[in-house]
């Protein structure tokens, strides 16, 4: 089998794209205030912004949305989906929510009060705002390799185990009421988490009588990571290396527009009866009744095929291998990119890519634009606009470590020409990188700035 498997799976059902002129695009550029969630999708060639629901569903899952039960109680979608979901996460209790997010605010509504603290490899930015949004602090405690775009390390979402240690004795258990590792680690590069560190995770949480909760929107994504790289693994199916890892911890959340491939949909499941108890009533008051959450019938049949589809290590193999081979046509264009290539992203570092504009004028930002401007394609900016933030106390803005352009692959969905096209516009960029100006906010919302902000050229 070659380095890059092939796609496993041909061709039935496809959507034109288009490729608009460059004045268009520079028309559209300004007319978003450079800010590229601005930009109508008709505008865009390849699309990069997420991987997030926007993949592409098998005949069986169509086949699936055709059986969907639409009965507002006890459907057989729902039964469909539990059988599913029993199967690849054993866990005793769990809900459908109509995403990843949902799962995370009725989770917090029922565990977290004001002042407590949440530890994490890195929480997602959703995760982080649903724990703040009930008056808690979320903490990362991912290792330091983490933050060096140019460190092989495997497993560079690893939470490290001195820090969680440190951070336990340091709260108190009183006021940890969770905690949580998320698989892969999406804001960290899309880094997987090893077996041999969820263990360690799990028994400090236990030891601790602290409840254990996986973010498990690419838990199929590491555990092909898990079999591929770490030790006593190779001969283990994922599925089994999943029932491995899920036995480790008392529940979990996620968005099931990742690696269930859907394009809507999200489960929060537990072993503690207690809390499945309180869940029900915040699922009823906020998503539905707890045999459809916040989907249709069809949503829960898509999802039930979806999470097998998506356990599939031919689908794995070619999947993992799309990314490292995006990752090695920029790498080959000139640009670094977190290493080693993640899972659903390849992270081009902005900063190493246009030294000459200062994290206060927005490189991740710019190489953005400027991939538009080229090619029509769009990916996200993971950097200052996203993260950078005033302090209060000092007056003193704090960037983040890393300024990143993330350009998410959709499951299923682009070919390798495709990401050939990608990887050509970057050599172009590459060549005029010097000329490339930095911008200026002329609109800032205090809060998820990076969706409505608006931008000038320097
Ligand atoms: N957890 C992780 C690790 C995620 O990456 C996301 C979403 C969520 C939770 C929230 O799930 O969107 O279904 O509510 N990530 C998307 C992204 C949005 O583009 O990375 P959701």
């Amino acid at each position: 089998m070659s380095i890059y498997p092939p796609e496993p799976f041909r061709i039935k059902v496809t959507e034109p794209i288009r490729l608009i002129s460059p004045e268009l695009r520079e028309i559209a550029l300004e007319a978003a205030g450079y800010n590229l969630f601005a930009i109508k999708s008709e505008d865009i060639y390849i699309d990069l912004l997420t991987d997030s629901g926007t993949g592409a569903m098998s005949q069986e899952q169509w086949a699936g949305i055709m059986r969907g039960d639409e009965s507002y109680a006890g459907a057989k979608s729902f039964q469909r989906l539990e059988i599913a979901v029993k199967d690849i996460f054993g866990f005793e209790y769990f809900v459908p929510t109509h995403q990843g997010r949902a799962a995370e605010n009725i989770l917090c509504a029922c565990l977290v009060k004001p002042g407590d603290c949440i530890p994490s490899n890195m929480h997602f930015d959703t995760t982080d705002a649903n724990i703040r949004a009930r008056g808690g602090r979320p903490s990362n405690l991912v290792i330091d390799e983490a933050f060096d775009p140019t460190n092989q390390h495997p497993f560079k979402g690893n939470i490290d185990i001195t820090k969680l240690k440190e951070f336990i004795d340091r709260i108190g258990v009183a006021k940890i009421p969770f905690g949580m590792v998320t698989v892969t680690n999406n804001a960290g590069g899309g880094q997987p988490v090893s077996m041999e560190n969820i263990k360690a995770i799990a028994r400090i949480y236990h030891e601790n009588k602290i409840p254990f909760f996986i973010d498990a929107a690419r838990y199929a994504e590491n555990c092909f990571f898990i079999k591929k790289r770490e030790p006593g693994y190779a001969q283990k199916s994922v599925k089994e290396i999943a029932t491995e890892l899920f036995a480790l911890a008392d529940g979990m959340t996620m968005s099931a527009k990742k690696d269930a491939i859907v394009n809507i949909g999200g489960l929060l499941c537990m072993n503690d009866g207690g809390l499945f108890e309180n869940v029900k009533n915040e699922l009823i008051l906020r998503e539905g009744f707890p045999t459809y959450g916040g989907l249709a019938g069809r949503d829960l049949d898509a999802m039930a095929v979806g999470l097998f589809e998506g356990l599939d290590e031919d689908y794995l193999s070619y999947r993992l291998g799309q990314t490292s081979y995006l990752a090695c046509r920029i790498n080959e264009a000139g640009f670094n990119t977190i290493q080693p290539a993640g899972g659903h992203a390849v992270y081009i570092d902005a900063s190493a890519a246009l030294p000459h504009i200062p994290q206060s004028e927005f490189p991740g930002q710019a190489l953005s634009v400027e991939l538009y401007r080229e090619g029509a394609i769009r990916g996200v900016e993971i950097g200052s606009v996203m993260f950078s933030y005033l302090d209060a106390e000092t007056g003193v803005t704090i960037y983040p470590k890393l300024e990143l352009l993330r350009l998410a692959l959709p499951r299923r969905t682009y070919t390798q020409s495709h990401l050939d096209y990608v990887g050509e516009a970057l050599i172009r960029i590459k060549k005029r990188a010097a000329s490339i100006r930095g911008y200026k906010f002329t609109y800032a919302p205090q809060s998820l700035r990076h969706f409505s902000a608006k931008f000038e050229p320097i």
